[in-house]
């Protein structure tokens, strides 16, 4: 439609504007800079009851559950689910970029609830509006070593993000959380500290890898709803990686190459569990599992040792 057509026009508007943004710290979380210079904005957002939010760490399955809500949400209806691009249905509350890009909060002033709402926010920086109203909230978590590989990949190719830098020293920026969004350890184990009281449904990539059905399965029920076996499948279908791939509403071809360069890395990569063996060495990897068992020690969560 033709909010769409303006939202890659205006990016094509910004030109250069769109380059590398330099990251912030809030509460010791880097943050690109346009979300820290708006920052007081973000956290006066008042969600409705009805709002339900999907948080996850970058390239943690964001997209592939973005797309399964708002199917289940519109009763497999495919039609449906590609009236707009994906950043355009589910907004993500946090972002702004150098106008005129309409912010994540321009968005949702303009639609009415109930709203999915994307974020990327730890658990801790979530506005507390979310909260207070008890809204529902998805939580995804993918296993920290493909987590890294994809987010290496995405910053590549994401424009608006800092230079990723070379392999071995990216490795380390994501053990120390000096990525956008912070650390991952903390990120997956604030969410799953609150869970309960929150009421907080916290899903694994892993899991909707290996049985798709079950898990989208668990969201509509975590959501009320009640599809027909059918419907279930056609969103299984609809959400495959090879489907969503060729899907111009879900595979972010509307966002210009002068902010995501796909001829660098497709955003749709590879959609795999275990791509991180093509990338660590046995070194790299020794190195990581060893810091990783110091930060995750404490905490129960329960990601699949098998990848
Ligand atoms: P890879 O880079 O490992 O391929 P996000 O949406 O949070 O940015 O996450 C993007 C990651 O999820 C990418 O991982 C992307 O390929 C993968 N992905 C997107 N849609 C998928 C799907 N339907 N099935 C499996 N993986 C998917």
């Amino acid at each position: 439609g033709t909010e769409e057509l303006s939202f890659s026009e205006a990016i094509m508007a910004a030109g250069d504007a769109f380059h590398r943004f330099p990251l912030i710290k809030i509460q010791g979380v880097p943050l690109m800079c346009h979300i820290v210079h708006n920052w007081d904005s973000i956290q006066a957002f008042r969600p409705d009851p009805s709002d339900l939010l999907i948080a996850t760490y970058p390239k943690a399955g964001t997209t592939w559950t973005q797309e399964i809500v708002d199917l289940l949400l519109n009763n497999g209806d495919a039609e449906v689910a590609r009236r707009a691009p994906t950043a355009l249905r589910i907004p993500f509350l946090e972002i702004h970029s150098p106008p005129p890009i309409p912010s994540g909060l321009s968005l949702l002033k303009k639609m009415d609830p109930p709203r999915v709402i994307k974020t990327h926010l730890p658990f801790k920086l979530v506005p507390e509006g979310f909260w207070k109203n008890k809204c529902k909230a998805i939580y995804v978590a993918r296993n920290a070593k493909d987590n890294l590989v994809s987010y290496y990949h995405f910053d590549r190719m994401n424009l608006t993000q800092p230079e990723p830098g070379p392999w071995d020293g990216y490795i380390h920026k994501f053990m120390n959380g000096e990525l956008a969004w912070g650390s991952w350890y903390d990120h997956v184990k604030g969410y799953w500290e609150e869970r309960e009281k929150r009421n907080i449904l916290y899903i694994f990539y892993e899991d909707m890898k290996e049985n798709p059905q079950r898990e989208v399965e668990r969201i509509m029920r975590y959501l009320d709803l009640s599809l027909a076996d059918d419907v279930i499948s056609r969103i299984v279908e609809l959400t495959s990686f090879k489907t969503m791939k060729e899907n111009p509403m879900a595979n972010y071809s509307f966002i210009p190459k002068p902010v995501f360069d796909q001829s660098i890395s497709p955003f749709m990569r590879k959609g795999v569990v275990g791509d991180w063996t093509n990338h660590f060495s046995p070194a790299q990897a020794q190195l990581f599992d060893e810091d990783y068992e110091r930060k995750m020690k404490d905490a129960d969560i329960p990601f699949r040792t098998d990848i």
